[in-house]
């Protein structure tokens, strides 16, 4: 029985700046950007559910907008500005989407919520007055299996209008 040729590329190296620190590293061609944000910048946060861009669990904002970070290579996001969960507070200080999601217990289990925030944040940059009816529809994009979606909806309304408040918009 012959042995199987087993193909080898070559590493490539990515340059992205995550979280405003501009981040050199080395990965497999095939590495995901999920892989290389856990693995490659220890950024834990961003959580790999199914591994095949069903869940949303490891939703990151590319350019500002909301990515599944298992779906795209490292070497796709080469020159880019990727924004993680831990980049969200201020300062130490929750941001208004994370203390929402405490306040309306739209946390279960929490395996989902970096995802769910990252997703909410990446609506709520590029459109601050959304409607619920359109939250709804963003937010049913992620999976929670266990806290269901009435306290997230309710989470990210109490968020917007504090991002507004913050941002000194008119509500
Ligand atoms: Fe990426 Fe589920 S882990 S979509």
């Amino acid at each position: 029985m012959s042995a199987m040729a087993v193909t080898e590329y070559p590493m490539v190296q990515v340059t992205v700046n995550v979280n405003g620190s501009p981040r050199t590293i080395v990965v497999e061609p095939r590495t995901t950007l999920a892989d290389a944000l856990r693995g490659g910048c220890g950024l834990t946060g961003t959580r790999v559910g199914c591994d095949e861009g069903v869940c949303g669990s490891c939703t990151v904002l590319v350019d500002g907008e909301p990515v599944r970070a298992c779906m795209m290579f490292a070497a796709q996001a080469h020159g880019a500005s990727v924004r993680t969960i831990e980049s969200v507070d201020d300062d130490g200080m929750l941001h208004p989407l994370q203390k929402a999601f405490w306040d309306h217990h739209a946390v279960g289990c929490g395996f989902c919520t970096p995802g769910l925030i990252m997703l909410a944040l990446g609506a709520l940059e590029r459109d601050p007055d959304l409607s619920e009816e359109a939250l709804t529809e963003i937010l049913s994009a992620n999976q929670c299996r266990c806290n269901g979606y009435l306290g997230l909806v309710k989470a990210v309304k109490a968020a917007q209008v504090e991002m507004k408040i913050k941002a000194g918009a008119p509500r």
